[in-house]
């Protein structure tokens, strides 16, 4: 029942909190938090944050967009304690060059964020960088302009061949995987998203088609598909053979504390 450790499995706790089961060395565990919360879990994440953390909170302008962000960086925190058996609080980050969140020192563990509408998603991992997205599934007037101006010909051409009520799904599929991976390698948005393919067709295997125009290379990666919520989708992706995926039920930030044991 100990936290994960530099050697070997160690256990977790279950969602309900009530069981516990092997993290093995290769599983990959997935989070998923309703951000909207009372003002006193937001309390008790506020106070778990930094002084970075918190000057960041306070230079949103939109209240909505402040509470989600001290519930989304807080939670991150209460799942990393869980993880490494510390608190929240004592927990300290370092940035890559473009904006990478990963731990100071030299912890196995590594993790990724995303967020979109109402829903954080978190993926937790040991020895191997890895990306998630999620987003909110919306109406975009202009996809076909974004997929031909962001995404490769391939991928363009693959989507316009769908009938028009098929392509929000097709275009969201797509930008969550390119997203994932370049959250995996950290560099962000400063990697042409043209530069590697990946599957959107319905029915079509989740994967990599080519990485920098290289298919070997692709093959290096794996991609999933998250199931998340109705009118949410997301992605995860990671450069090792598949991983054992752990999908967490959803919850709300106000019972992650309690249901990761925190508290
Ligand atoms: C990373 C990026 C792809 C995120 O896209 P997004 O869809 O807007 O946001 P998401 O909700 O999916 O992810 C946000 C989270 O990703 C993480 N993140 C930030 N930068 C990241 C990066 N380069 N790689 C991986 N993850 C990153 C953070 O945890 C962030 O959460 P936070 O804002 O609460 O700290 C995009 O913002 C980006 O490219 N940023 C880098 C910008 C850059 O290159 N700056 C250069 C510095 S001058």
């Amino acid at each position: 029942m100990g936290p994960i450790g530099p050697m070997g499995p160690a256990s977790a706790r279950t969602g309900d909190g009530t069981e516990s089961t092997s993290f093995g060395r290769r599983e990959v565990q997935i989070w998923r938090v309703w951000l909207s919360t009372t003002d006193s879990a937001l309390g008790y994440y506020r106070a778990a944050l930094c002084l970075d953390e918190l000057n960041r909170a306070e230079r949103f302008r939109f209240e909505n967009l402040k509470r989600s962000y001290i519930a989304s960086r807080g939670g991150l925190r209460v799942l990393l304690s869980h993880y490494l058996g510390c608190n929240p609080r004592d927990i300290e980050f370092v940035c890559g060059q473009n904006g990478k969140p990963a731990l100071r020192g030299m912890s196995p563990v590594r993790f990724n964020v995303s967020h979109s509408g109402d829903l954080a998603l978190y993926a937790f991992t040991l020895d191997c960088e890895l990306g998630v997205d999620v987003e909110r599934l919306r109406e975009l007037d202009d996809l076909e302009s974004i997929a031909s101006r962001f995404f490769c010909a391939a991928e363009a051409s693959e989507l316009l061949s769908l009938r028009p009520e098929d392509r929000r799904s097709a275009f969201f599929r797509c930008w969550t995987r390119k997203e994932a991976y370049v959250k995996a390698v950290g560099d962000g948005l400063s990697i042409p998203l043209d530069r590697f393919q990946v599957t959107l067709l319905p029915g079509v295997p989740c994967r990599f088609v080519h990485v920098a125009g290289d298919s070997q290379a692709a093959l290096a990666w794996t991609l999933h598909d998250l199931e998340l919520a109705p009118e949410y989708i997301g992605a995860l992706a990671y450069q090792d053979s598949p991983r054992p995926t752990t999908i967490r039920p959803a919850v709300r930030a106000e019972q992650l504390p309690a249901i990761v044991g925190s508290v």
